[in-house]
C-alpha cells in the first residue's frame, strides 16, 4: 500500500477516483480482519450516512499489537521521554505493550467496563495513557480522551455529553516546571457527573489526593489483583467495522464543543495508510510526534497509525522549552530519531531562540520532517528545512482535521515535489473542491475558495455524539452534497493547495482549535461582564492570538486586576489554553440594527489596521467604533 514514486502517486490517485471501492479494498487487505466486509462503501452526504467496510469484524488492537508479536515482539513500540531529563526514560517493546494492554483491559473489566461504555481518559503524556486508550479499544469501550489542559468544567461537560461511567486519570502531571493536580481537577468535575461509577488513578507525581470510597481505585492495586487472578491475556472484543472506536471533542463556531465520532474499521485503515505513505515509514525507523494524545494528532499519529504499522513511536511528557529550548533536539539526538513531526507554533517558538540551543546536538539521524495544525509560514518552513533538516529532509506539511481522522492534503515524503507554505496535493482517496459562497464549484487553477471534500474517505467522522443533526448542519448542510471543512484555500497555477485558515468563527491558537463563542461564553460568566466579543489577530509565535472586547460598565478600579479576574474565569471555565492574550474594555460593541455584532470591524481593529473599516453606516451606533479604535491595544 506504499506509493514510492510520483507516477505511482498519479496512477493511485486516478484509481482512487475512478474505482474508489477497488482502491480502498486493496489497502484494507493489508490489515487484519476477523471477517472481511460485505460491502466496501455505503454513503450519502444528505443524512449523512457513511459506512465503510460494513459487516467486517476486527479489533484495532489486534492490528496494533497481536499481529506484530511474532516478528517484532522485542522491537520497541513506545519510547517514553519524561518531563525531567534527569529521570529514566522507558522503552516498551511490542510484547511488553501487548502484555500491559491486556492487563489493563482486565482491570477495566474488573471495574465493570463493557463493550459500548464510554470511558473518559484525563492523563498526562505517560505510557499508561497509550495503554489506557488501547485497553479501551481492546475491550470495545469507547474512549473519550480529554486534553490535560482543560478545566474541571470542560471535563464535566464532556463526561456528561458522552455519559461516561469510568474515568482514568493520574494523581498529577508535570509539564516543564508546572504541576497539574489532575485528580483534584477530576474530583471537581465529578461533582456534576453522577454517571461516573469508577475512577482509576495512576500514581505518577505522588501528589496527595483524596480517594473516595467505592468510587476511586489505584491503578497499581488493580493491576496486582489481575496478577493474582492470573489473567495474562485479554481476548480482544470482536467489533463491527462501523462500531464506535472513540469520541474526541472539538470546538466549533457555537459555544458547545462537539464529540466527533470515529469508528473502528475505516479509521484504522485510514490512519495506517496515511502514516505509512506520507512519512514513507521504513521498518526500524524511530518516529517522534510532539503532539499530545489529547488531540487528534496524538490519537492518529502517536498511537493508532504508527502502532498499526509496527513503528517505534516516541512519546514525550514535557514541553519544547524546558529545561531549555534545545529539548526536542536532545531527544532527537538521544534516540536517533529519523522522522520528526511537530507544529508550526513550536517551530516558530524555537526559531526565536536562534542557533544557540542547536549547538552540539547531533541531528544527523533525521531523514523526514513533518508539520501540522496551522499553515507553516515560509520563514518557519525555511528555518525548519535548513537548521533542522540540513536541507536533506523533505517537510510534509499535513493538512487535516479532527473530523478527517487522518491526513488529507499532504506531500508524500520524497515523492511529492514540495513548495514552502503548501500542503501540496491531495492524497489518493481524497477529492477536494473549492466553492464560492453559494456553493458553486470554482474550477481551474490560480483560484481561491472554501475548501470542501466531495467524496467520502474511510477516516471521516460518522456523526457527532448524541446529536446527528448537529453533524449534518455543521459539515454537510452549508453546501449541498459536500463535506465543508471550515477552511479557506488557494489552489495555485500548478494545482497545489495552500490552506489560508478558518473561514468560520474558530480560532487556531498554537494549533489548538478554539471557538470564539466558547471564549465569549466563558468571559460572560464573570459577574461584572455584560457582554463580549472575541476575535483572532496575527501572533508571531501562536499563529493567532485571542483578542477580547469586553463591556464591563462597573469596572472603575484597577484595570489590570479586572483583566486578571477575567483571565482566571476563562481558565476556570475552559482551561488555560483559551485565555485571551488581550482584553480591551469598551463601552459598547459595534452592532447592526438587528443586534448582530460586526466582527469584521473588530477583527480589523485587533489586527491594528484601522485605516479602512469598510461600510459602518448600518451600525446602530457608529460612534462606538471611534471609542474602540481609540482604546485599541
Ligand atoms: C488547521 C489538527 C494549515 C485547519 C490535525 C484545520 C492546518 C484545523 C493544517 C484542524 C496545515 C491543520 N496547514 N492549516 N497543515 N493542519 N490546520 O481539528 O484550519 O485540531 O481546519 O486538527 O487546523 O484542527 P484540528
Amino acid at each position: 500500500m506504499k506509493i514510492t514514486s510520483f507516477p505511482e502517486y498519479e496512477q493511485a490517485y486516478k484509481k482512487s477516483v475512478e474505482q474508489p471501492e477497488q482502491f480502498w479494498k486493496e489497502i484494507a487487505d493489508n490489515f487484519l480482519w476477523r471477517k472481511k466486509w460485505d460491502k466496501i462503501l455505503n454513503w450519502n452526504f444528505t443524512e449523512p450516512k457513511i459506512e465503510w467496510f460494513k459487516g467486517a469484524k476486527l479489533n484495532i488492537t489486534e492490528n496494533c499489537l497481536d499481529r506484530h508479536l511474532e516478528t517484532m515482539g522485542d522491537k520497541p513500540a513506545i519510547i517514553w521521554e519524561p518531563n525531567d531529563p534527569t529521570e529514566d526514560h522507558r522503552v516498551l517493546t511490542y510484547k511488553q505493550l501487548y502484555d500491559k494492554v491486556c492487563q489493563f483491559a482486565n482491570v477495566l473489566k474488573n471495574n465493570g467496563a463493557k463493550k459500548g461504555d464510554r470511558i473518559c481518559i484525563y492523563m498526562p503524556m505517560v505510557p499508561e495513557l497509550a495503554i489506557a486508550v488501547l485497553a479501551c479499544a481492546r475491550l470495545g469501550a469507547i474512549h473519550s480522551v480529554v486534553f490535560g489542559g482543560f478545566s474541571a468544567q470542560s471535563i464535566a461537560d464532556r463526561i456528561l455529553d458522552a455519559e461516561c461511567n469510568i474515568v482514568i486519570t493520574t494523581d498529577g502531571g508535570v509539564r516543564g516546571d508546572k504541576k497539574i493536580p489532575m485528580k483534584t481537577v477530576i474530583d471537581d468535575a465529578l461533582v456534576r457527573c453522577p454517571s461516573v461509577k469508577k475512577v482509576i488513578v495512576l500514581t505518577h507525581t505522588r501528589t496527595p489526593v483524596s480517594m473516595i470510597k467505592g468510587r476511586d481505585v489505584w491503578w497499581e492495586d488493580e493491576i496486582k489483583k489481575v496478577e493474582t487472578q492470573g489473567n495474562k491475556e485479554f481476548i480482544a472484543e470482536e467489533m463491527d467495522a462501523e462500531d464506535m472506536l472513540f469520541i474526541l471533542y472539538t470546538s466549533g463556531s457555537t459555544g458547545k464543543p462537539k464529540g466527533v465520532v470515529h469508528t473502528c474499521g475505516g479509521y484504522m485503515v485510514y490512519a495506517g495508510y496515511t502514516f505509512t505513505n506520507a512519512f514513507q515509514y521504513e521498518p526500524g525507523e524511530v518516529y517522534f510526534c510532539t503532539a499530545d494524545i489529547g488531540w487528534i494528532t496524538g490519537h492518529s499519529y502517536i498511537v493508532y497509525g504508527p502502532l498499526s504499522q509496527g513503528a517505534t513511536t516516541v512519546m514525550f511528557e514535557g514541553v519544547p522549552t524546558w529545561p531549555d529550548a534545545g529539548r526536542f533536539w536532545d531527544i532527537v539526538d538521544k534516540y536517533k530519531v529519523n522522522i520528526f513531526y511537530t507544529a508550526p507554533t513550536a517551530i516558530r517558538s524555537l526559531m526565536s531562540f536562534g542557533d544557540e540551543p542547536l549547538k552540539g546536538k547531533d541531528l544527523s539521524s533525521l531523514t523526514k520532517l513533518g508539520s501540522v495544525g496551522e499553515p507553516l509560514n515560509e520563514e518557519a518552513w525555511h528555518w525548519f528545512d535548513e537548521r533542522i533538516g540540513k536541507k536533506k529532509c523533505p517537510i510534509v506539511d499535513t493538512w487535516w482535521q479532527t473530523e478527517t481522522g487522518g491526513f488529507m492534503i499532504s506531500p508524500i515524503a520524497n515523492v511529492t515535489p514540495l513548495k514552502p507554505g503548501y500542503a501540496t496535493l491531495p492524497l489518493p482517496g481524497v477529492q477536494p473542491i473549492l466553492v464560492d459562497e453559494k456553493g458553486e464549484e470554482i474550477l481551474g487553477n490560480g483560484v481561491s475558495g472554501n475548501l470542501c471534500i466531495k467524496f467520502p474517505w474511510p477516516g471521516m467522522l460518522r456523526t457527532t455524539y448524541g446529536d446527528h443533526e448537529r453533524c449534518r448542519t455543521t459539515y454537510f448542510a452549508t453546501y449541498k452534497d459536500l463535506y465543508f471543512t471550515g477552511d479557506g484555500c488557494l489552489r495555485d497555477e500548478d494545482g497545489y493547495y495552500r490552506i489560508t485558515g478558518r473561514v468560520d468563527d474558530v480560532l487556531n491558537v498554537s494549533g489548538h482549535r478554539i471557538g470564539t463563542a466558547e471564549v465569549e461564553n466563558a468571559i460572560n460568566m464573570h459577574s461584572s461582564v455584560v457582554e463580549s466579543a472575541v476575535v483572532g489577530y496575527p501572533h508571531d509565535i501562536k499563529g493567532q492570538g485571542v483578542y477580547a472586547f469586553v463591556v464591563c460598565p462597573n469596572q472603575h478600579g484597577d484595570q489590570e486586576l479586572a483583566r486578571k479576574d477575567i483571565m482566571m474565569t476563562v481558565s476556570r471555565i475552559i482551561g488555560a489554553i483559551a485565555k485571551p492574550d488581550k482584553i480591551q474594555f469598551v463601552t459598547g460593541l459595534p452592532k447592526t440594527r438587528s443586534g448582530k455584532i460586526m466582527r469584521r470591524i473588530l477583527r480589523k481593529i485587533a489586527e491594528g489596521d484601522t485605516s479602512n473599516l469598510g461600510d459602518i453606516s448600518t451600525l446602530l451606533d457608529p460612534g462606538v467604533v471611534e471609542d474602540i479604535k481609540a482604546g485599541a491595544l
